[in-house]
């Protein structure tokens, strides 16, 4: 495994693809997901310079407290990041990463504050792009990165940030 990440070139684009074949070495062999993912996420952070990058996991809500409501519902729960510090859960259809899980798409907000319901996690954030990762038709997971630049995301970062999820679908 490679100690460190060099990333060469001036666009986004040739930074993502000298970034790519390094994160595909170092994922190799290692079968283990919260290892590959944690990975990833700092290779994104430190390799692209984001303000935020994380992974947030559909996963069953904690039980209600109230003895009235007993139903558990699946929400998302934070994974592996870099960055500030994040809010723990997302409900399903709440902020871009509920609304990306929702739709089964990828969600590119050029400036959080006309998103409604935007969830901000730290005020510095201006914009966001979410990916949802599927298994067997369903999305299990999102990958959230987030800018303090307005705009900052596009079709660009749509293409390669959609690679990297292929790559961690496939774990
Ligand atoms: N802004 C996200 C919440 C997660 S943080 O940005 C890390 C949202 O609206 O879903």
């Amino acid at each position: 495994m490679a100690e460190t990440l060099v990333v060469t070139g001036t666009t986004k684009k040739e930074k993502y693809e000298s970034l790519l074949p390094q994160i595909k070495a170092l994922v190799q062999g290692e079968p283990d997901l919260i290892a590959n993912i944690s990975n990833i996420i700092a290779a994104l952070k430190y390799g692209m310079n984001f303000f935020w990058v994380g992974m947030y996991f559909v996963k069953t809500s904690r039980p209600d407290p109230s003895p009235l409501n007993r139903a558990r519902v699946p929400e998302l729960v934070l994974g592996p990041f870099q960055g500030p510090v994040a809010c723990n859960r997302i409900s399903y259809g709440a902020g871009v990463c509920g609304t990306s899980w929702k739709e089964q798409k990828t969600i590119i907000v050029e400036d959080v504050e006309k998103f409604p319901g935007h969830i901000a996690c730290s005020s510095e954030t201006k914009s966001e792009i979410v990916i949802p990762c599927f298994k067997n038709g369903e999305v299990y997971s999102v990958l959230d990165v987030d800018s303090e630049k307005l705009s900052e995301f596009d079709e660009v970062d749509q293409k390669y940030l959609e690679e990297i999820v292929k790559i961690i679908e496939s774990f």
